[in-house]
């Protein structure tokens, strides 16, 4: 897989607020945000959560977040993470592409290719009562997200839709079986 992208961060747009609308009433000790971009979503946890934890894979948007976020580490999705949160949030990068050009956006095979490694590494990390809230779209073979990551022990439901102009977005909620 390549990367040709290494620069500003992704800028909060509709999926980020949607998002954010279906985790602003979560509370818990320890929380992380993958693919954290501008840190928007690691800023909105942090009222909530004692401890938050960013991760992005593109070390270009961590360095250029305009407003600097505490505990921010440049890795793939939670691979360098050996610890349990109460919540894991991501929006995932879930266009359909032949190739990774763009990390903000390009997911690969289907749009969903890279969202299915983030939530394989994020799986070892979400606490007994804990569980991840993710985005995909309409634009993104989400059927067989869902039915792909049943494999990784996870029972997952749809909490939420939203349609645009162009397309649906979708909140999928995930909890270990
Ligand atoms: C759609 S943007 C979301 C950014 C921000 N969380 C928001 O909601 O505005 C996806 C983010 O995931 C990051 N990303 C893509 N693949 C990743 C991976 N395998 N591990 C960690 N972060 C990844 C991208 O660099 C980008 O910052």
């Amino acid at each position: 897989m390549q990367n040709k992208f290494s620069g500003d961060p992704y800028a909060p747009a509709e999926d980020t607020y949607f998002l954010e609308d279906n985790l602003v009433n979560e509370k818990g000790k320890n929380a992380l945000d993958i693919g954290t971009g501008s840190g928007y979503l690691t800023r909105t946890l942090s009222r909530n959560f004692l401890q938050v934890i960013a991760t992005d894979i593109d070390f270009g948007s961590l360095v250029n977040q305009n407003k600097k976020i505490k505990n921010c580490i440049c890795c793939d999705a939670a691979d360098a993470l050996n610890c349990k949160f109460d919540l894991i949030v991501c929006n995932m990068p879930y266009l359909q592409s032949d190739e990774i050009s763009d990390r903000r956006v390009d997911g690969g095979k289907e749009g969903v290719e890279v969202p299915l490694k983030i939530i394989k590494s994020a799986v070892k990390c979400i606490n007994d009562s804990g569980k991840m809230l993710f985005v995909t779209s309409s634009l993104a073979n989400y059927e067989k997200l869902i039915e792909e990551s049943k494999k990784f022990g996870l029972d997952l439901k749809i909490i939420s839709r939203k349609k645009l102009f162009f397309e649906e977005l979708i909140i999928v909620e995930a909890k270990l079986k």
